[in-house]
């Protein structure tokens, strides 16, 4: 019996075997848990399916780009009548435009605040809200992820910085909020993974070698360290844990200089 046997969890945020949602996945499917997967457009969707398809289970799978109006009711009205009710709730979706994430941060329009605000923290709250209904009273969870460029300055990170601040407050402020229909919310700030999101930030190489020889672990971490927290958070034996951020960065946010 698998820690998540018995469970349904959500998983928004898988694009390609590299995806640190597709770590999360295997994780959750390892432990039990019947899926369900978003693809974010039409030309996603067959590179979702083959994935899906290595996972055997009756997952679930649809369109939700949480920039189209309706698409986050239309998913989740979908998911209602095939699955019923959710335990759990994967959020592993960032976006900003490639050139906000080099430079000087000065230079952050404002059109690109926006959208790496709306697609990479206000999609929390939206999905937890769409979820919600079928999560109530369930012991269910949340996860989403985050960085350290959050907190501390990290060079070319820039407007995603202040896009996974405002995505860690709004982990605490929706854990107060759903915790009392037994609901808990947290983060997991991972290290540097080689994604094809991150490969958008300049000179994302020189982060991953920096933490490979800096932090305590000297080494980095890697899409199976964070689906197994992932698994952890969403389990019954994190019960007790709401409003966190976790960090699963082989210690590197432990030091100073
Ligand atoms: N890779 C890293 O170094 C690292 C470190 C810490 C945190 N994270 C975070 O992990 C999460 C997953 O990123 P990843 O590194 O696995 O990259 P990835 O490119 O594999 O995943 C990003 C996902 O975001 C989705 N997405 C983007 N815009 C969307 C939209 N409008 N609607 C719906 N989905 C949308 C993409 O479809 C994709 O599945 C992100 O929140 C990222 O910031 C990554």
């Amino acid at each position: 019996m698998g820690l998540m046997s018995g469970k349904n969890v959500v998983i928004f945020g898988v694009a390609n075997k590299r995806s640190i949602a597709w770590g999360i996945a295997q994780a959750l499917h390892r432990e039990g848990a019947r899926l369900a997967l978003n693809y974010q457009n039409d030309r996603m969707e067959e590179p979702v399916r083959k994935l899906a398809a290595e996972l055997p289970g009756d997952t679930f799978i649809a369109p939700c780009d949480v920039t189209v109006p309706g698409d986050i009711d239309r998913f989740f009205a979908g998911l209602g009548k095939a699955m019923g009710h959710l335990d759990g709730l994967v959020h592993s979706i960032a976006f900003a435009k490639r050139e906000e994430l080099g430079g000087n941060f000065v230079d952050t329009s404002w059109e690109g605040y926006q959208l790496a605000q709306q697609v990479s923290a206000w999609s929390l709250i939206g999905l937890t809200k769409g979820a919600l209904p079928l999560m109530e009273g369930r012991d269910a969870g949340v996860v989403c992820l985050s960085y350290y460029g959050a907190e501390k300055v990290v060079q070319n990170y820039n407007v995603m910085g202040v896009a996974k601040a405002a995505l860690e407050s709004s982990t605490r402020y929706l854990a107060n909020d759903v915790g009392p229909k037994g609901v808990r919310v947290n983060a997991i700030s991972a290290g540097p993974i080689k994604t094809v999101s991150a490969m958008g930030v300049s000179d994302f190489g020189s982060l991953l070698d920096n933490m490979a020889q800096k932090a305590p672990l000297r080494r980095n971490v890697d899409q199976g360290d964070v689906g197994n927290t992932a698994v952890f958070l969403l389990s019954g034996l994190a019960r007790g844990i709401t409003g966190q951020t976790i960090y699963v960065d082989a210690g590197y946010s432990i030091l100073g200089a």
